[in-house]
């Protein structure tokens, strides 16, 4: 069987397993990309976000067989980034980290939202974060925060 070729944080990798097997057990197992958690493994929680080209996906539900050839970004490949660090002070500033458990899919669905819509509304950052649960926040800190970040990130969405 041939290997599976997909990029993996800007590196090239070839994943030796089944076509079937989950991309958030590779992700975790084979890659020891642990920021990626998992929660309820049925798509609810979105505690295993990752951007699979740049899309927001829950990795629990993407079979290995639809990673080839696609570029996958976890919070280990998205932390040195610009947009990371305006993420953070802004996560941090209103203290929307909590347990930290739902944080790096949230942060990705952070990254995820404002790439496609750079000032975006209330409203719609709810909507934008409405995959990911969070059991600690009760979600306004990270709401603020992500609003926050988009006005200070100008120019970096
Ligand atoms: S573990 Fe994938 S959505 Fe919950
Ligand atoms: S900070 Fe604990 S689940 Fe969100």
């Amino acid at each position: 069987m041939d290997a599976i070729r997909f990029i993996l944080n800007g590196k090239e990798v070839f994943y030796e397993g089944s076509a079937s097997d989950r991309l958030l057990d590779v992700l975790r197992n084979t890659y020891r990309t642990t920021s990626v958690k998992c929660g309820c493994k049925e798509g609810e929680c979105g505690a295993c976000a990752v951007l699979m080209d740049g899309v927001l996906v829950n990795s629990c539900c993407v079979a290995m067989g639809a990673v080839e050839g696609s570029s996958i970004l976890t919070m280990e490949g998205f932390r040195d980034t610009k947009r990371y660090a305006v993420l953070d002070k802004a996560f941090a500033g209103f203290s929307a980290v909590q347990c930290g458990f739902c944080i790096p899919g949230m942060v990705l669905a952070a990254e995820a939202l404002l790439s496609a819509n750079a000032h975006p509304k209330e409203e719609e950052i709810r909507e934008g974060l409405s995959g990911n649960l969070c059991r600690c926040t009760g979600y306004n800190a990270i709401v603020n925060a992500v609003s926050t970040a988009a006005k200070e990130g100008n120019g970096l969405w």
